[in-house]
């Protein structure tokens, strides 16, 4: 099984998203998948023109020429699709969402009506990925993710696919403290749930409930998590001033 992840956090490797999803793909490989990590924002990906030419001028690819073409196949390839990002505005960050709009060669400019008497594009591919998505928002809660989860929904029926995983982290600045002694357990202990998932991905196609209700808990009381923020806003402001 081929698993590939298109990470759009805009900090690339620096990123939280990419501790959470090195920890999954850890577990994806255990089971026996074959995956790449592809960072979005050292890319080069054009705006799409919006004119079509994917679907009349040259069918099935685009007319720019840049990054999208090696990416593309490689989104074709893949058994599942991992979009890994930030939560930017209650939305996906602009790198992705730019990638996303790329992918338009894999339709077929024909409309159809889809099994829930609503309307899509027919397919070009007999099989495009299933789609899995792993997020950090800064904010605590899982409510963050609404406009992410219900717009992944859309996408996975756009492109005649299932939505196979959603895995959602608030609190998502708190990977930044891997080093302190009070959050290293926990954040060990959420790791392991991270490998879990990744795991029975490859083995099952889908999460447990007990993986998922796992992945969902806070890692820290939301109070906490605001408090000890809060304070390091203070100290990062302090350390950034100029005088
Ligand atoms: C432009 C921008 C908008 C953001 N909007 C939100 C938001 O709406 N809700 C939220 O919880 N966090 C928001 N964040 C915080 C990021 O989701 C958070 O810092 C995350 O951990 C960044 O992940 P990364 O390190 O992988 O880029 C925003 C960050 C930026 C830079």
């Amino acid at each position: 099984m081929k698993i590939t992840v298109f990470s759009g956090s805009h900090k690339g490797r620096e990123g939280n998203t990419l501790i959470m999803v090195d920890e999954f793909l850890k577990g994806a490989e255990e089971a026996g998948a074959e995956t790449e990590n592809i960072f979005l924002i050292e890319k080069k990906i054009g705006y799409c023109k919006g004119k079509f030419e994917c679907w009349l001028k040259t069918p099935g690819s685009c007319t720019i020429r840049d990054d999208m073409d090696d990416l593309l196949p490689k989104f074709v390839a893949s058994d599942i699709a991992v979009f890994a990002c930030p939560v930017y505005f209650d939305n996906i960050p602009a790198v992705m969402k730019n990638f996303i709009d790329r992918l338009a060669p894999v339709l077929l400019p024909h409309f159809e009506e889809d099994k829930m008497g609503e309307y899509r594009h027919a397919k070009r591919y007999e099989k495009l990925p299933k789609i899995a998505v792993i997020s950090n928002a800064g904010l605590p809660g899982q409510t963050n993710f609404e406009v992410e989860s219900l717009f992944f929904k859309r996408l996975a029926r756009t492109f005649h696919t299932e939505l196979v995983a959603e895995i959602y982290r608030g609190e998502g600045e708190i990977f930044r403290g891997k080093n302190n002694i009070m959050l290293k357990p926990l954040l060990g202990k959420y790791k392991k749930t991270l490998r879990c998932a990744g795991r029975e991905l490859v083995d099952n196609q889908t999460l447990s409930e007990k993986t998922t209700r796992e992945l969902e808990k806070s890692i820290v009381p939301a109070s906490l998590y605001i408090k000890f923020g809060n304070e390091e806003w203070d100290r990062l402001y302090e350390e950034n001033k100029v005088d």
